[in-house]
């Protein structure tokens, strides 16, 4: 039998105090507990970039980090990304605009991973943007929208 551990930390804004098996993944805490079902399980190995999250700020694979290991820190979900009013972020935006999606199931760690993109100074251009965009994989082969939509959501300025 495994013991649990209580942990405490908050999820888009929101506290949280759970028991948790030392075993589950951030990603399963996320979807199974929570009901924040917009961060999506892929590989469940690391691989795909589909669970992409950000914890205290930075964009992380939640389905590699166990969910005890988040306690006192800051999750940040898809879920918490639209503005307070309920608008699209800028980088959603840009993904409507450029049609960055087909199936959408990768388009919440893209968008996860594309905010962390910026934020990190790593979306200078096309080539760079693809660099640090290499561990998002979309099945789709969206990827020319997806790069435009994070070139859009960093320079704040849309073509045509
Ligand atoms: Fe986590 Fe694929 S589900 S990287
Ligand atoms: Fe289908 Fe990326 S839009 S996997």
């Amino acid at each position: 039998m495994t013991s649990t551990r209580e942990t405490a930390f908050t999820v888009n804004g929101r506290a949280v105090r759970l028991d948790l098996d030392p075993r589950e993944s951030l990603l399963d805490v996320l979807r199974e507990r929570l009901a924040l079902t917009g961060t999506k399980k892929g590989c469940d190995h690391g691989q795909c970039g589909a669970c992409t999250v950000h914890l205290d700020g930075r964009r992380i694979v939640s389905c590699l980090t166990p969910a005890v290991q988040v306690d006192g820190r800051r999750v940040t979900t898809i879920e918490g990304v639209a503005e307070p009013g309920g608008d699209l972020h800028p980088l959603q935006r840009a993904f409507v605009d450029h049609d960055a999606l087909q199936c959408g199931y990768c388009t919440p760690g893209q968008v996860m991973s594309g905010l962390g993109c910026i934020a990190e100074g790593h979306a200078g251009d096309d080539d760079e943007i693809r660099e640090y965009m290499s561990g998002n994989l979309c099945r789709c082969g969206a990827y020319p929208g997806i790069v435009a939509a994070v070139r859009q959501a960093a320079t704040g300025e849309r073509d045509g």
